[in-house]
């Protein structure tokens, strides 16, 4: 596949601030058209004024991600405006709400599975279509987490979010590799942006009655420690210029964070350890050289 970006058109998720707006000027930058799509349409507007001052090619579209008619008129706006879609940057995604097992809402699971899982599942569906008709190849990039790597406390529902999307990134590879399609997962640790306001986006639809709401006083530590994470973040700036980096020789994953190493390699090395454990078992040790299945 081509890592050729000039003349050809994006479609970003959650487009209006933060690591996807950064992208945006990024792509922007290598010559791409730039579809711009995300819940805030206000802010959405103002976003897309900075790239039309720099004389690129955008458009804008309001985009729920987790509405799939929303991605089809998303798309339909980037085929009547740019004639073709070649990327599609899977980027919006909430935080939710940093709390205990028994404090976090079945509303707050919902939210960030539909947002983070749902709208990348959506997204690619939307889009993967558009990007196989012209026969020129493309790429998905799904915008994840070191959160997807990582169990963390009292962010599971993050973390469970962010490892679907690493999954759904590792099944869609060898499907997507014959239309060259290069799909990669961007796994950054923290990044200086409004991540940890994901509530000023929630939509009615995740509202919890007054009744079975956590008591904000609960939540409250562990809102303060993701705000103060967060801020301690790398600048999206640098990011974006990284994302480029790593899309132009082809990366799969793509790191941000070189410092987090261990925490994959400890991973790595606590499951190896475990297969250790399962060879030498006299239950299931003589499968040993039994062929791999998979399909
Ligand atoms: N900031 C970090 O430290 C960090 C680290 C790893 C991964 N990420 C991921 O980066 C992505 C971008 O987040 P960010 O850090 O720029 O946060 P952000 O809150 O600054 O930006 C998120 C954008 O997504 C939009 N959005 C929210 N819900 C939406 C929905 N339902 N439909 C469409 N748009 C929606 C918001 O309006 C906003 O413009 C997310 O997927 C996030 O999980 C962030």
């Amino acid at each position: 596949m081509s890592n050729e970006f000039k003349g050809k058109t994006a479609v970003i998720s959650g487009a209006a601030g933060g690591i996807g707006l950064a992208l945006a000027h990024a792509l922007a930058e290598q010559g791409m058209n730039i579809v711009m799509g995300d819940i805030d349409a206000v802010t959405l507007a103002e976003a897309s004024e900075t790239l039309k001052e720099k004389g690129h090619n955008v458009v804008t579209c309001p985009l729920d991600v987790t509405d799939y008619t929303q991605w089809e008129s998303i798309v339909a706006k980037a085929k009547d405006t740019f004639g073709k879609i070649h990327m599609v940057v899977n980027n919006a995604g909430v935080g939710g709400t940093p709390g205990k097992i028994e404090d976090t809402e079945h509303a707050t699971w919902r939210w960030v599975m539909d947002v983070n899982v749902m709208g990348v599942l959506y997204g690619a569906q939307a889009c993967v279509p558009a990007i196989k008709e012209h026969g020129e190849g493309g790429w998905i990039l799904n915008v994840a987490s070191m959160a997807g790597m990582m169990g963390m406390p009292y962010a599971a529902a993050y973390c469970a979010s962010k490892a679907a999307v690493v999954s759904m990134t590792e099944s869609w590879i060898p499907e997507l590799q014959p239309h060259n399609i290069h799909v990669s997962v961007l796994c950054p640790a923290f990044v200086k942006t409004r991540i940890h306001e994901s509530h000023r986006n929630r939509q009615e639809k995740y509202a919890v009655a007054k009744e079975k709401r956590i008591s904000k006083e609960k939540l409250k530590a562990g809102a303060q420690a993701a705000a103060t994470a967060v801020e301690s973040g790398i600048p999206v700036s640098m990011l974006a210029e990284r994302v480029i980096e790593a899309l132009r020789s082809n990366q799969t994953y793509i790191y941000s964070h070189p410092n987090y190493r261990k925490v994959t390699s400890g991973r790595s090395k606590a499951i190896d350890m475990a297969f250790i454990d399962a060879e030498q078992s006299p239950v299931v040790g003589h499968l040993i050289n039994d062929d791999i299945i998979t399909f």
